[in-house]
């Protein structure tokens, strides 16, 4: 059985295997989206940290599916209390969710929230290697490059690795291609760019360096890539 990922644009992706998966789910907002909240029907929700542009439309989606959101502590605490199933985990651990494994790893970047006008700690920002069906897929979150992506790819030998390329918030183009070089995916597909007008880090341009190293594919929003 293939794994199917598809991007919805922005950092959200959709990974149907035996269970649907729905990652950072910014639909409603992300002028780009190729859906509406209610067209995806995941059985389980994970999001990278807590800036709006992840968290997107999780509550509402978790809410209609009756799924989890798997989240970092701090964040799960902050969406569990709109009373939606949260799972709550930490850095460098693996939770089973659904039948999907999830296993959290660093990322460079910031991570609060703003709920009522106030700023408040949701944790800190995070990425996910999805264990499905057999298949690793690594989404990098928001995130800096970082020497220890190395160790991510020694460790988990993902199949697919999702990054950010769109600068400014997070790595761009060179560094991204330094990325997959430490953590040696099979594929590496690009994301977060685009969106905004200052996310304009080039995924052409991330193709020319990284492909080196890896396949590279680049999707339009709702175009899919099957493992
Ligand atoms: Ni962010
Ligand atoms: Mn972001």
């Amino acid at each position: 059985m293939s794994v199917k990922i598809t991007w919805l644009g922005h950092a959200a992706f959709l990974i149907e295997g035996s269970r649907k998966v729905l990652i950072d789910p910014f639909i409603s907002g992300n002028p780009s989206s190729p859906v509406k909240p209610s067209d995806v029907r995941p059985d389980v929700i994970a999001v990278t940290h807590g800036h709006g542009d992840h968290v997107g439309d999780a509550i509402e989606i978790a809410r209609e599916n009756g799924c989890p959101i798997v989240c970092i502590h701090e964040l799960s605490r902050i969406l569990g209390s709109e009373g939606v199933e949260v799972v709550g985990m930490n850095i460098g651990g693996t939770a089973v969710v659904r039948d999907v494994a999830f296993t959290m790893t660093p990322a460079l970047h910031s991570a609060d929230v703003e709920v009522d006008g106030q700023i408040i700690s949701a944790g800190c920002a995070a990425g996910f290697v999805v264990g499905i069906d057999g298949v690793k897929i690594y989404h990098a979150g928001d995130t800096g490059v970082f020497y220890d992506m190395k160790l991510i790819g020694e460790l988990y030998s993902p199949d697919v690795a999702l990054l950010p390329v769109g600068d400014w918030y997070t790595m761009g183009p060179r560094e991204a291609a330094k990325a997959v070089e430490l953590i040696k995916p099979r594929v590496a597909i690009p994301m977060h760019y685009g969106t905004f007008p200052v996310i304009n880090g080039s995924p052409e341009e991330f193709k020319e360096l990284a492909s080196k190293h890896c396949e590279v594919v680049i999707l339009k929003p709702g175009e899919s890539y099957e493992v």
